[in-house]
C-alpha cells in the first residue's frame, strides 16, 4: 500500500485498516469501469495497468482529463461528495486494482486525520495540475501546447533539470494527445511537424523521440 504516494504517510494501522477494506479486481483492456453521471460508490486505486478518464460531448469528441497510471487513485470525487461520476472511466490496458467502498473509505476518513489530510492534498494537486492544463488550453497556441507536452513529459521522466537534448519514447497515439491537448488529431500532426522543422525535436525510425531543450522552450512561451 505504501507504494501509493497518497498512502506513503499512513501509519501501520491505518494502512492495515484500508487494505481490509479493499478489494482486488482485474479487469481486461477496453472495460467501461463507470460513465459521467453515474453514482458513485467506490474509489479505484491502480495496482497495474492504465485507465483513461475523458470528457466526451455528444458529438463524440474527446477530452482526456487525466491517464490513471500504477500508484494512483481515482473516483474519490463522487465517493466523497455525493454527486455523479464527472467523468468516463474505461480501462486502455489490462488492469489490476483494489477497489474501496464509499461507506468504508468515508468512515476511515472521518476517523482518522492522517487519512483525510492525504485526501485533501490529493484535491488539491489535482487542482493545480487543472490549473496548469487550463492555462494552456485557454492560453497558448496549439504548436506551443504541443511543446509544453512534450516538456511536461521530459520533466517526468529526468526531472526538473533537463539536459539540452533529452530522448522520450511515446506510449501515446496522435489521438490520445489530441484528446489530452483539446485539439484534432491532424491539427496535432501538424504542430508535431511544425515542432520538427523548427529544430525542436528530431523523430528517430525507432519511435524515439530526440527533444532539444532551448528551441522547444522558446515554442513553449512564444512572445506572442
Ligand atoms: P469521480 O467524479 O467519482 O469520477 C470521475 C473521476 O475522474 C473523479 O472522481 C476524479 O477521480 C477524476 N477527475 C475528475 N476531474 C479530474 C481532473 N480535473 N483531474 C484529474 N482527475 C479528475
Amino acid at each position: 500500500w505504501r507504494s501509493f504516494p497518497i498512502f506513503e504517510d499512513f501509519d501501520g494501522e491505518t494502512i492495515a485498516r484500508l487494505a481490509s477494506l479493499a478489494h482486488y479486481r482485474k479487469w481486461p483492456a477496453g472495460t467501461v469501469l463507470f460513465q459521467r453521471g453515474d453514482e458513485g460508490q467506490e474509489l479505484i486505486a491502480v495496482l497495474s495497468g492504465r485507465i483513461k478518464l475523458s470528457l466526451i460531448t455528444p458529438q463524440g469528441r474527446e477530452l482526456v482529463l487525466r491517464s490513471i497510471e500504477p500508484g494512483a487513485l481515482f473516483g474519490e470525487m463522487s465517493v466523497l461528495d455525493g454527486q455523479p461520476r464527472s467523468a468516463d472511466a474505461v480501462t486502455v490496458a489490462p488492469t489490476e486494482a483494489y477497489v474501496i467502498g464509499k461507506a468504508a473509505f468515508l468512515d476511515l476518513v472521518t476517523h482518522r486525520p492522517a487519512a483525510a489530510e492525504a485526501i485533501i492534498r490529493h484535491i488539491c494537486g489535482m487542482l493545480r495540475e487543472t490549473n496548469d492544463r487550463l492555462e494552456t488550453l485557454a492560453l497558448y497556441e496549439l504548436n506551443a501546447r504541443v511543446a509544453r507536452f512534450f516538456l511536461t513529459l521530459l520533466r517526468q521522466l529526468h526531472g526538473t533539470d533537463l539536459p539540452p537534448e533529452a530522448h522520450l519514447r511515446l506510449s501515446l497515439s496522435q489521438s490520445d494527445i489530441a484528446g489530452i491537448l483539446g485539439a484534432s488529431r491532424p491539427k496535432v500532426n501538424r504542430a508535431i511537424l511544425a515542432l520538427e522543422e523548427a529544430g525542436a525535436i528530431r523523430r528517430g525510425a525507432d519511435g524515439v523521440i530526440a527533444c532539444l531543450l532551448h528551441p522547444l522552450m522558446r515554442l513553449a512561451e512564444p512572445d506572442e
